[in-house]
């Protein structure tokens, strides 16, 4: 049986580094590292010379030194139908969803469209070292068929679901209460647990579902308590009020998921901006998790997420990082930790390098509940890895002249890296960015 064994410095996170690099217990960092994996899976991640003295003739050594290998990255939170929507020039979210939006799901009605557009997001993920993402497929139970053959096909491990939305938006985009329920059925009857897919129940947010719909939304989650829940929460003051409107008995908007049984640990809220302090609370005893999208955040102009409160809360919120495209404009978990820095620093809330780094890898798994199976090296954890560049631009070769530490280089890789500083990718011990075919 052949083995593989990639040679490079390796990093990987046992726990939140609280205290950055005085916090040495959280992460392991081996200079002269190797990584070994078998059947797609990691069987150690120690020293290079250690592992290559036990192993016989039959493993196979790829040498990505001076690279830093770590495992690849999650993204919490993504639209796969919004491909066509990113730089789109609206005022704000409402704006936004309307004018360019929902004019662009309705386009995964066509026949051929959704499969060629979840080639394109596989291709992009990979190239931007994503090897695992949260996403949103659009109303049709076709996109989630494209999204989920296009994934199993690549055996990448994803957590997607049909969009459900029976009100406010164009006819061409409505399910009801009742086909929402009967198409997410089947899906999860399909894809839940076949290879690595893993099915989300979305009700897209509370302004485009009926009463009706949200109450079945809570019978499919008393159904698959197992499941992903994913949805929008407090993005923007107008869709705040919006909700006020349409669910006037409910405290705030947070109580109207509450009500229909929509919280839990496995529950991924998107945004989390504008919350009261009940709100932050009922988020927090529930367990749910809230994703913090800086890159649309700031692209749609929503707000500011505060992380430092929803940590504060007793006990903290779970607390989890996405790009959110297409409202978000960037597939890179770089560019959008670089983002999320700025919306933290300007709030005082700097964030440390290797906390940043902890997030997009074993943080975000934690988030999805999949801690032990991505996000981290432990043995027989999947081998999905990303080989990181710090040298991969001019502008960053020159940067890393004066760079001296692993944290220094992290922050580099941050603030100027991208695409290009994904020199490999792995899937499942598998190379997937050198053999991408377009
Ligand atoms: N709220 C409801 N739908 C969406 C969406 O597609 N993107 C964003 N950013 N917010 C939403
Ligand atoms: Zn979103």
């Amino acid at each position: 049986m052949t083995e593989l064994l990639l040679r490079g410095r390796i990093l990987t996170f046992h726990d939140e580094p609280l205290a950055g690099e005085a916090s040495p217990e959280t992460f392991t960092y081996i200079e002269e590292g190797g990584l070994l994996i078998r059947d797609g899976k990691v069987v150690v991640a120690g020293d290079y010379a250690q592992l290559r003295a036990g192993e016989g003739r039959n493993v196979e050594v790829i040498d990505h030194r001076p690279h830093l290998i770590m495992p690849g990255f999650i993204d919490t939170h993504i639209h796969y139908p919004q491909m066509q929507v990113i730089g789109s020039y609206a005022g704000a979210l409402m704006e936004w969803l309307n004018k360019y939006t929902f004019v662009e799901e309705q386009k995964f009605s066509n026949q051929g469209h959704p499969e060629r557009i979840a080639s394109a997001l596989f291709d992009e993920l990979i190239r931007h070292g994503t090897t695992t993402a949260a996403a949103y497929c659009s109303v049709h139970k076709a996109s989630v068929q494209a999204f989920f053959t296009e994934a199993h096909r690549r055996n990448m491990r994803m957590v997607a679901g049909k969009v459900m939305m029976d009100r406010n938006a164009p006819p061409g985009l409505l399910d009801t209460a009742q086909s929402g329920y009967d198409d997410s059925k089947a899906l999860i009857g399909e894809w839940h647990g076949k290879g690595r897919q893993l099915y989300a129940i979305t009700p897209r947010f509370a302004p485009t579902s009926t009463p009706e719909q949200l109450e079945m939304s809570g019978t499919l989650v008393r159904e698959h308590p197992d499941l992903h829940v994913q949805t929008h929460l407090c993005e923007n003051t107008a869709e705040i009020a919006f909700v006020a409107e349409l669910f006037p008995w409910s405290r705030d908007y947070t109580q109207v998921y509450e009500h229909y049984g929509l919280l839990g640990p496995k529950t991924l809220l998107g945004h989390c901006i504008h919350l009261t302090d009940a709100e932050v609370g009922a988020i927090a005893n529930s367990g749910s998790v809230a994703v913090f999208c800086p890159t649309s955040n700031l692209f749609i102009g929503s707000g500011l997420f505060d992380l430092a409160r929803l940590r504060a809360s007793k006990p903290p919120v779970r607390t989890a990082i996405a790009t959110d495209i297409g409202g978000g404009t960037s597939y890179s978990m770089l560019r959008t930790l670089d983002e999320g820095y700025k919306i933290l620093n300007i709030q005082g809330q700097r964030y440390h390098p290797l906390r940043s780094f902890y997030q997009v890898t074993l943080g975000n798994a934690r988030a999805l509940s999949l801690e032990g199976t991505i996000g981290s090296f432990v043995p027989g954890a999947e081998a999905d890895c990303v080989v990181l560049d710090a040298r991969a631009t001019p502008a960053m070769r020159i940067r890393m002249e004066t760079v001296e530490t692993l944290v220094e280089e992290l922050f580099l890789m941050q603030t100027m890296g991208d695409d290009r500083a994904i020199a490999e990718v792995y899937v499942a011990g598998r190379a997937a960015k050198s053999t991408l075919t377009s």
